[in-house]
């Protein structure tokens, strides 16, 4: 089938006489598959077991007779009004007992038994009556689990998280000994007595907030399990996944993997953010990672502009197609959007789709319909694969320790600190896994911790190991400081990792906002914020000192050789030039090339292979022309798709429609123009 191409399909927002025309104009824009019904359960169900799918029915009739896919939902992510009126009880509840009221969506709480058996019955429904049906491609579960409820407080989700400790810790003196009762006065007699961390009048105990928010996850992915289980039983063989969202805190996408055929992603870049797509190739590299680098699916991106943002910026020209194909380079299988036509009324009317209010004569379906016909022309990339030498590793219970209350410095932002790393190896044009400690590493020539507050002692054994059979380990601030009950580990900072790293550090000395130190010695001369620590070098040698504030004179930078590897360890935030020269140095030690070397500044360039052939991306997120020299003659197969010039602009609109005809230039150099994006493959 190719690379998957469309969008959110919701047509019971429209008479049903419109429906004939979106499957024209989707055909028109190369739409090859939809995720429909994603909020349409007030239709099909609208009241109690009484069941309306004949509309629904002619809606998947009509997408089979056009040859279109879709990627059906369960419908669930929505509860009808009748469901909360008959039973309140399944609406959530803040951590001050407040009460999320219907109205908009997603207001279920997670635990409750009420919620999932009325979905689990709808998606028996569902599953039953379009078993085989020749549209079904795929499943879609629900809709960004976790997006507006995070968390729920409720006393039914009370009664479920005292389930889920029964089973964690068998007996209440085993909780109590990992919460670390003993402190002001919590020590429980019975699971009876433990709550959510409801708002309390100070610090909730922190080892209670970290299990609450494993629990919340898993509170989640019970509701995913629970449908899953549906259609894997009705429909077997019908691949199932669920939108994720980017770098989203109460979702482990890494515990959600194994359970999903194909990791989803829904990611907005934010036209307004220059670098935004830094961010972009972070959160892609993760997708691709968590399944061991299989194919992921974007599952809704914006064909313009959002309306969620308090400004929401339109895509200047060439950039959704930029950024699409940056999904692609990256190891995405497909591109889709939120949403087919744009709403009349409702709450997301100004949210572009790619059948804008203004219809086909709009610079938007010019560029949908465009890159529709750009992906079905190179079929063939889906299925390939990339691979990387460099892993960054990110553990969402790290996450969630690091940024719970009552530490030396809340500044400490896991996101931010992970993109300090991985723009510097992005702008290398490095290629980068992004995967949880407990991957198998030794494939890796180079791994980057950016921050792991909570480290396991099996992890740090596992880093440890790997350094010391030859790998090259960058270790940053603030890493394996607490065990999974975010209890301290004993025995000197960071006393996991003291011995691989050759020091201990002996205080923290987080940094005032706004304030900054000096960093010195050679290349390394520069500025740091944000964190600073007193290091004692325990075997280690210095590479850079703290050259002014309380620890000048200071390590703030370290190296230290341990069995046939080496350890590097930062022990503050260096400025973005530094980072970059320090990201160079560990790479150049590990021997880890660029895709491609000499790219010009702003040039992404990724490598996807397979049995066929391999494709080389280029993108140009810059917006000046650039000319790139590539290290043999290549065929421009997007040139092609186009029919003439498509490598460096994103005119190629009105080519011709599909290869057919078009010459397939074979060239040693290539322009790309302002955001422009070239494909190419072997001569
Ligand atoms: C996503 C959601 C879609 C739509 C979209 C708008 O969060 O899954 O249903 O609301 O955002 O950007």
């Amino acid at each position: 089938m190719g690379i998957r191409f469309g969008g959110d399909y919701n047509p019971e927002q429209w008479p049903k006489e419109v429906w004939a025309e979106d499957l024209k104009l989707m055909k028109a824009a190369h739409v090859n598959m939809v995720t429909a019904g994603i909020f349409s359960w007030a239709r099909v169900e609208p009241r109690p077991g009484a069941w309306d799918f004949g509309w629904f029915d002619r809606v998947m009739d009509g997408l089979a007779g056009a040859g279109i896919a879709v990627c059906l939902a369960t419908m669930t992510a929505s509860p009808p009004p009748w469901l909360s009126r008959a039973h309140p009880g399944i609406l959530p509840e803040d951590a001050d007992g407040r009460r999320r009221w219907p109205g908009g969506r997603q207001h279920y709480c997670p635990s409750s038994p009420v919620y999932r058996t009325h979905a689990v019955r709808l998606v028996e429904q569902l599953a039953a009556r379009y078993a085989g049906h020749p549209a079904l491609a795929m499943w879609h579960v629900g809709n960004e689990y976790g997006c507006h409820t995070r968390q729920c407080y409720c006393e039914v989700s009370a009664d479920d998280f005292r389930r889920w400790l029964r089973a964690r810790y068998g007996g209440i003196e085993a909780l109590n000994a990992a919460w670390s009762t003993a402190f002001w006065s919590q020590a429980y007699g019975d699971f009876d007595e433990v709550l959510p961390p409801r708002t309390a009048p100070t610090f909730p105990n922190p080892a209670q907030q970290l299990d609450y928010l494993r629990f919340g996850d898993e509170a989640l992915r019970a509701c995913y399990l629970a449908e899953k289980a549906v259609l894997e039983r009705v429909t077997p063989g019908v691949p199932v996944t669920t939108n994720l969202m980017p770098q989203h805190k109460p979702v482990d996408a890494f515990a959600w993997a194994p359970h999903m055929d194909a990791m989803a992603l829904d990611f907005y870049q934010d036209p307004y953010v220059p670098d935004d797509h830094i961010r972009a190739g972070y959160v892609f590299d993760l997708m691709r990672s968590a399944r061991d680098g299989k194919p992921w699916m974007l599952l809704e991106q914006a064909p313009g502009a959002v309306n969620w943002r308090p400004r929401n910026g339109p895509k200047p020209p060439g950039a959704m197609r930029l950024w699409s194909w940056q999904a692609v380079a990256q190891g995405a299988d497909a591109v889709l959007y939120f949403q087919w036509r744009q709403s009349l009324g409702g709450a997301e009317k100004f949210h572009s789709a790619m059948l804008p209010h203004g219809g086909t004569d709009t610079r938007i379906f010019r560029e949908v319909a465009q890159l529709g016909r750009e992906l079905a022309a190179l079929p063939d990339i889906e299925g390939t694969r990339s691979r990387a030498d460099v892993a960054l590793l990110a553990d969402w219970p790290s996450w969630w320790a690091l940024e719970l209350d009552s530490k030396p410095s809340t500044a400490l932002d896991h996101s931010r600190i992970a993109l300090d790393h991985y723009r510097p190896l992005f702008e290398a044009g490095v290629a980068c896994d992004v995967v949880p400690p407990r991957r198998e590493l030794s494939g890796y020539r180079l791994v980057v911790v950016p921050n792991l507050y909570l480290l396991t002692a099996s992890d740090a054994r596992r880093l440890t190991a790997y350094v010391h059979a030859g790998g090259q380990l960058l270790v940053s601030f603030f890493s394996g400081i607490v065990d999974e009950y975010d209890r301290v580990h004993p025995g000197g900072y960071p006393a996991p990792l003291r011995e691989l790293l050759g020091l201990r550090v002996e205080e923290f000395w987080p940094l005032d906002a706004g304030r900054s130190v000096a960093v010195g010695r050679g290349t390394y001369a520069g500025r740091a914020d944000l964190w600073s620590e007193a290091i004692e070098l325990e075997g280690a040698e210095a590479l850079a000192h703290f050259t002014d504030g309380d620890l000048a004179g200071r390590p703030a930078l370290t190296r230290h050789t341990y069995g046939q590897g080496t350890a590097w360890y930062l022990g503050t935030r260096l400025e973005a030039t530094l980072m970059r020269t320090l990201l160079d140095d560990v790479r150049a030690a590990a021997g880890v090339a660029p895709v491609l070397p000499g790219l010009p500044t702003g040039v992404q360039a990724t490598l996807r292979e397979g049995t066929g052939g391999g494709y080389l991306f280029l993108l140009n997120h810059g917006t000046r022309p650039v000319e790139v020299g590539l290290p043999t003659p290549m065929r421009d197969a997007l040139a092609a798709a186009n029919g003439a010039d498509g490598a460096d602009g994103t005119d190629g609109t009105d080519g011709a429609d599909g290869a057919d005809g078009a010459e397939e230039a074979v060239v040693d150099r290539i322009t790309l123009g302002a955001r422009g994006v070239a494909v190419l493959t072997e001569a």
